[in-house]
């Protein structure tokens, strides 16, 4: 096993309190590589003080050793490859296994792995149903976190957490239909009939296959498009405890089964802040339109009070660059290029666009770069996906990263149900009033819907 334990350092941090003069020694834990980390995890019962940090930016959640990364730097490295090495020599099956088993897998590993993912993408028949329940216009993320919460309500032989056959069979089955799932949620959304995945295929080549072919002509993969999908796939399939990773290990700290985790890592990726920003990023080219509107849209950006942003810029982690946007504008040239599509007038704003704000003072000192989702979305538009399909592309890549975050916290003994605390700052004590001696000082913001009193259709 790579994982290491957490050292803990012969260092330790010192709280003094001002008004007592008493000190408090706080143990220092060392990962592998990385910033140390002050263990807290005593201070509330030693102290009976919590800490603060909302939207964790100074917290490690949990210790974890399958991805790497140095947001000063721009490095990102997955068990200890760094991602530019993975995305020019690997394939993404080949990435998964190394995110769910710690290696990369040897000639018969990657047989039996690629056998097994390849025989486990078809989905009961029944649930085919379910699509058909949802209305045409569904965006396809609302069908594939109700279809994936729904996988728990069909494959009872692999709900069971403390099974670690049952746990990889979830897995595989998770990794597998996901291509599927998406690929009918967008025939369904076209009106065109579901496509059966084929077995002959690559992960990548069957997903377009699934998403493009219909059953009355022959449809031959795109070989270009297919590479480009895998590299997409591999560029998104892990990036350590972002938002729906810790909403997926939340959700499995209390013991829920890997189907129900997973939606809830697809809901919580569904926001543009996250997944959703590579739609929201062609849209927004869509919206600028002509490279004369982009100082227009940048001074936007700029504007306090304009709550516009430029989508596919910035990033939490990233400070200098993010390596993944990188190979991202490369796939980008080579797939427009053999396209003929050097002149794609979404490229060229993208470019001039990226250009301005990379001069811009704003931009520069808050370190504000293109992240991975800056340049996906002219590819996957390049290759004839919709632009609402495009944080499904997403959900299917990031499905092994949420999986092995999952699989890594179950075989965790140290795992505890995540209870984050809170600083309260509501009323501290209020006596209780019968109804009709309460009176409103508010206005009701729901007082609109009370008028029509009647059932929603
Ligand atoms: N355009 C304009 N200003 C921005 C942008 C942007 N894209 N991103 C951050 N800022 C400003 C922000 O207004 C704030 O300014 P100030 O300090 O004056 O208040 C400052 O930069 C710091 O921003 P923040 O929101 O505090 O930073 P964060 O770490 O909480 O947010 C982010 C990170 C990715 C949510 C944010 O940069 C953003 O909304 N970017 C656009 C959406 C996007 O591209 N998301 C995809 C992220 S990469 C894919 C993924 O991992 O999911």
């Amino acid at each position: 096993m790579k994982r290491i334990d957490p050292i803990v350092s012969e260092k330790t941090f010192t709280l003094t309190n001002n008004a007592t003069g008493e000190t408090y020694d706080l143990p220092v834990l060392e990962g592998t590589i990385g910033p140390q980390v002050l263990d807290i995890r005593a201070l509330y019962r030693d102290l009976g003080i919590f800490t603060y940090d909302p939207g964790f930016t100074s917290t490690a959640s949990c210790d974890s050793g399958i991805t790497y990364i140095d947001g000063e730097k721009g490095i990102l490295k997955h068990r200890g490859y760094p991602i530019e090495e993975l995305a020019s020599h690997s394939d993404y099956l080949d990435v998964c296994y190394l995110l769910l088993y710690e290696d990369l897998p040897s000639p018969e590993e990657k047989e039996q792995f690629n056998w097994s993912i390849t025989h486990h993408t078809m989905l009961d028949d029944q649930l085919m149903t379910f699509f058909r329940g949802f209305r045409r216009d569904a965006h396809p993320m609302a069908i594939m976190v109700g279809i994936v919460g729904a996988l728990s309500a069909f494959y009872h032989d692999s709900t069971d957490i403390y099974d670690p056959m049952q746990r990889m069979l979830a897995s595989h089955r998770l990794i597998a239909k996901m291509p599927t799932i998406g690929a009918c949620a967008y025939k369904y959304s076209i009106g065109q009939p579901f496509i059966y995945p084929r077995n002959d295929l690559s992960y990548a080549e069957n997903l377009l296959y699934m998403m493009f072919a219909t059953p009355s002509e022959e449809y031959q993969v795109n070989p270009i498009f297919a590479k480009a999908m895998d590299r997409i796939l591999i560029l998104h399939a892990d990036h350590e405890q972002n938002a729906s990773t810790s909403t997926v290990r939340l959700a499995g700290s209390s013991q829920a089964n890997p189907f129900a985790c997973i939606s809830s890592g697809i809901a919580s990726l569904w926001g543009p802040a996250h997944g959703g920003a590579n739609e929201a990023v062609l849209n927004m080219l869509g919206e600028i339109g002509t490279s004369e509107n982009i100082l227009e849209f940048i001074e936007r950006a700029k504007d306090p009070s304009d709550p516009f942003r430029l989508m596919g810029f910035g990033h939490r982690v990233y400070k200098s660059f993010d390596p993944r946007a990188t190979v991202m504008k490369e796939t980008a040239k080579e797939v427009l290029n053999e396209l003929g599509m050097v002149d794609d007038p979404l490229l060229e704003i993208a470019q001039e666009l990226e250009r301005i704000a990379l001069k811009d003072e704003y931009f520069v000192s808050k370190n504000l770069y293109p992240n991975v989702d800056f340049y996906s979305g002219l590819i996957l538009k390049a290759i004839g996906f919709p632009t609402n399909m495009f944080t499904v592309l997403f959900a299917i890549s990031r499905t092994v990263g949420w999986i092995s975050h999952w699989k890594e916290m179950i075989g965790d003994p140290d795992n505890r149900i995540g209870r984050p605390r809170q600083l309260y700052t509501g009323e501290a004590h209020r006596e209780f009033a019968h109804v009709t001696h309460r009176k409103h000082t508010k206005k009701p913001i729901w007082s609109w819907l009370w008028g029509g009193k009647k059932n929603e259709s």
